[in-house]
């Protein structure tokens, strides 16, 4: 650095302080110089870019400002600590733009300027982080370290040391040149507002200078915050919309796992579809949201989707199994959970954990672990209860549907032993709407296909 810029910034710091009482937060300052940025840009004033930085990250995130703003400045120069050279890709950077190295230590990283050179007065705007946060908490400052991103606080409030002109033309020129790029903000008439100039030192008048100033970089910060706020309800809108299609994707595959496990006649469409209604009620009844029910829903069609392991002459086995057949069928939870497992989606972690755990019993006498009670995954602890209370209450192949109350009474006896008891209670308590559910399903199924009804089912609860 020269002795004609450590002259400027003697000024800035001592001198010429037009508000210096003023107060902004950092973001606020930084829509001010663009403000600033966007008046040399757009009126091709012939400037001097004076830029300092507390991070190279801002500098690299502001990039293509600053190749914009080296078209027209003389010399851009950006004062930074801690320059990462590789990531700069030099030879692409036009010659006037000059990357100065400070020791983070220096507290010239701590200002901010632009320079016009609008010869034969300058201008300058110009602000300053602040040592201590002002009037809000009791803040300690941390000793300065080398890693600048451990100081608390010390990014968020910076004092705008105002905008500083040799000359009250040069200061008009451009304001009404803002004015024209910013029309809907309230400017002062620039015919009757002035900068500071050297020259003009009246109090009064320079008050009431100081307000429309102020004025004019606060709307347009504002502006720019209200920009930058679209911006941000756009890509929320299209976040919903790529977190809309996710989940579509996610419900289609659980739905074709499930056409295939039917296909290999690894349980009957109609079964999926009572257990996962009755698995989503008795969640819904225990307090979940309706965005975990509706995970549930789908979830649960997965329980038994690790049977497609099970060789056929075991899993088409028309009579009883024997012990190590029995052996061979117990692997379903194990298949099941190693095909959905390591996803970072909450669907397919639930589906997972609903395959792996349905066969744990709450007294810890199932399979394929042998857990306990809570260690048993919730929505593993509701399947098995909707699973078991279908197999009794539906007519199978081999065996005649239970009524109601033997079906609810064996359940009882299961109570702390299989069951979670207080998952049972809540149970108890809907099992009416939930059988009535199952007639109206039985009925449906007589005429239509078990593909017709598992669509007619995933739409209908959508
Ligand atoms: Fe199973
Ligand atoms: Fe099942």
């Amino acid at each position: 650095m020269n002795g004609q810029d450590k002259g400027i910034f003697y000024q800035l710091s001592h001198k010429y302080s037009l508000l210096h009482q003023t107060k902004f937060t950092k973001s606020s300052m930084l829509a001010v110089s663009h403000a600033l940025e966007d008046i040399v840009i757009s009126s091709g004033f012939k400037a001097d870019m004076y830029v300092f930085f507390q991070h190279f990250k801002f500098f690299i995130e502001e990039i293509d400002r600053y190749l914009e703003l080296a078209k027209i400045c003389n010399n851009i120069y950006i004062f930074t600590s801690d320059v990462k050279w590789n990531e700069l890709k030099q030879p692409n950077y036009p010659n006037n733009l000059i990357i100065i190295e400070l020791n983070s230590l220096s507290p010239l990283i701590q200002e901010w300027n632009v320079i016009v050179d609008y010869r034969p007065n300058p201008m300058i705007l110009a602000t300053r982080e602040l040592d201590e946060q002002p009037d809000l908490i009791n803040w300690e400052r941390e000793p300065q370290t080398m890693n600048q991103d451990k100081l608390p606080g010390k990014d968020d409030f910076r004092a705008f040391l105002g905008i500083l002109s040799f000359d009250t033309k040069t200061a008009l020129d451009g304001v009404k040149l803002a004015r024209m790029n910013v029309p809907e903000n309230s400017l002062a008439d620039p015919a009757e507002s002035s900068l500071l100039s050297q020259d003009n030192s009246n109090l009064d008048s320079k008050t009431s200078r100081d307000i429309d100033t102020t004025t004019y970089f606060i709307n347009r910060a504002l502006n720019e915050i209200e920009d930058k706020t679209i911006q941000l309800k756009r890509a929320n809108v299209q976040l919903q919309e790529e977190i809309k299609n996710n989940k579509r994707t996610s419900y289609e595959m659980i739905k074709r796992l499930c056409f295939a496990a039917e296909y290999r006649d690894v349980e009957t469409a109609l079964h999926l579809i009572k257990m996962s209604y009755y698995s989503k009620e008795l969640y819904r009844a225990y307090g979940a949201n309706p965005t975990e029910v509706e995970l549930m829903t789908y979830a649960s069609l997965t329980h038994d989707i690790g049977k497609i392991g099970i060789p056929d002459r075991i899993l088409m086995k028309a009579g009883r199994l024997t012990s190590e057949e029995y052996q061979v069928m117990k692997r379903h939870p194990y298949i099941g959970a190693r095909i959905l497992q390591d996803s970072s989606q909450r669907l397919i972690n639930m589906a997972r954990n609903i395959c792996y755990y349905h066969h744990e019993k709450y007294n810890g006498k199932g399979y394929p672990l042998g857990l306990k009670g809570t260690d048993i995954p919730l929505e593993a602890r509701i399947v098995a209860i909707a699973d078991v209370f279908d197999a009794l209450s539906s007519k199978r192949v081999y065996k005649q549907d239970f009524s109601k109350e033997k079906t609810l009474q064996i359940m009882l006896e299961e109570r702390n032993n299989h069951f979670d008891g207080e998952l049972l209670d809540l149970f108890f308590e809907i099992v009416d709407e939930l059988l009535e559910f199952k007639f109206r399903l039985e009925n449906l199924s007589m005429h239509k296909t078990n593909t017709e009804l598992l669509n007619l089912y995933l739409q209908e609860i959508n």
